[in-house]
């Protein structure tokens, strides 16, 4: 058993979990499927699980934003640098927030040289006015570009050097500066994670940094701000909240804790992210997306995610496309895969998403037919948002898929794909997906 490492250190469990000869929903901190995707916090010998949740302080709900300043003044900010993005300026956003700052009597230095899919030159350019403008105390406020930036340069600020130097998991040694993070997406979840991705302008893919010192000190979550998100960002973060919750749930580190927030989230995008879209500035609505993108976050930093991340991290890299997007149209494809050896743990998630009548527990058949039901109503929900078809509409072609597989196999949301997945795997579902 590994019980322990695999809840303390990530990198840790996610090799451990592949080197176990135990099937996909029997492991060390899986649950048993009685009944389905209900996991207890004691395995079949009666031995009490052992589980860890890593989670930062929040703070959820219309006009939270507020709170931000005198979260950076309890975390002993004299000189807070605030991270964010030309777009949310325009939104007035950051200027909310430095007047609450003032307030506070911190004058915040502001930088929002940030691009979607931020670039490890750009986190460099950031850490440069950390340092030359003496911060203490990094805020965000922003989508998950943003945030993983604002980590990034927390990172470099800590412990100096290069960003890509850190791909991996706990590869810093020092520690890093408070961080409040304050999102403007109903998706990333990167506010409560301990991810942060970054693009590797040299290899043109994404890196993976991986590490507890990640984990933002505050996650301050006002659904106000999601309001100005425009529809692209909003169907794109919502489909990554989607694969957040689905690939946590499948996750061979998924546990307990994990389970409840991956599938509430699931049952949350399912039932409020088109709506959001129909009726953008009902408050209602996007204060359920902004719980969902939570809640998954909670899930997947803790869970870890799977072979659709893995995959979408290398699209991501190679063309600078939104990555909620690429996610929905890889999802389907990934659930079909996961679920042709074992399908059980898609019942819970079909039935999230509102599947329409039972599945007796121990029918395979069923299981089956629910996964393949979950994979077609993901498809739906895409449909419904303008997701491309296939990864070739937005610019992968045959040419790139030994490339983008050989990188897949690398990445280390990969480790915790319930099912293993080799190189021609990895094509195989690249091609099914062009
Ligand atoms: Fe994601």
């Amino acid at each position: 058993m590994v019980l322990v490492d695999s809840v303390t250190r990530a990198g840790e469990s996610v090799i451990a979990h592949r080197r176990s000869p135990e099937p996909v929903g029997d492991g060390a901190v899986a649950a048993p499927r009685t009944p389905p995707g209900r996991a207890s916090t004691r395995s079949r010998t009666g031995t009490p699980r052992l589980a860890k949740f890593h989670v930062p302080e929040i703070l959820f709900g219309p006009g939270s934003l507020s709170e931000a300043a005198h979260a950076a003044v309890r975390l002993g900010a004299r000189r807070p640098m605030l991270v964010t993005d030309p777009g949310l300026c325009a939104a007035g956003w950051p200027t909310q927030l430095c007047a609450h700052l003032a307030e506070a009597g911190l004058r915040a230095t502001v930088w929002d040289g940030v691009t979607p899919n931020p670039k490890d030159h750009e986190i460099a350019a950031g850490h440069v006015v950390y340092r030359e403008q003496g911060c203490d105390v990094i805020v965000a406020l922003g989508g998950g570009s943003v945030i993983d930036a604002a980590k990034g340069i927390a990172l470099l600020a800590g412990n100096g050097g290069r960003i890509t130097d850190y791909e991996g998991v706990d590869r810093m040694a020092l520690p890093i500066p408070p961080m409040v993070m304050v999102p403007s997406t109903s998706g990333t979840g990167a506010d409560v994670s301990q991810f942060c991705i970054v693009t590797d302008t040299a290899r043109n893919t994404k890196i993976t940094i991986l590490g507890r010192a990640l984990v933002p000190d505050m996650s301050i979550v006002d659904p106000h701000l999601l309001t100005t998100m425009p529809d692209w960002l909003n169907a794109a973060t919502g489909l990554d909240a989607l694969t957040h919750g689905i690939e946590a749930y499948v996750s061979r580190a998924h546990n307990p804790l994990t389970d409840h927030h991956a599938l509430q989230a699931i049952a949350l995008v399912g039932e409020h992210l088109e709506r959001t879209m129909d009726h953008p500035s009902e408050e209602a609505a996007r204060t359920c997306m902004a719980q969902a993108a939570l809640e998954a976050g909670l899930a997947f930093t803790n869970a870890i995610l799977g072979a659709a991340h893995a995959m979408s991290h290398q699209v991501g890299g190679l063309l600078d496309l939104p990555h909620g997007v690429i996610n929905g149209v890889l999802l389907p494809h990934v659930i079909r895969f996961n679920a042709e050896p074992d399908p059980h743990r898609f019942v819970p998630i079909a039935q999230a998403l509102g599947l329409p009548g039972r599945i007796a527990p121990d029918s395979t058949a069923g299981a089956a037919e629910a996964a393949e039901w979950a994979a077609e109503e993901v498809r739906r929900i895409a449909d419904e948002l303008g997701v491309p078809k296939g990864l070739g509409e937005i610019g992968v072609t045959e040419a790139d898929v030994p490339v983008l597989s050989t990188m897949t196999l690398a990445d280390a949301c990969l480790s915790t794909n319930p099912r293993e997945a080799d190189q021609a795997d990895i094509e195989a579902l690249f091609r099914t997906a062009l």
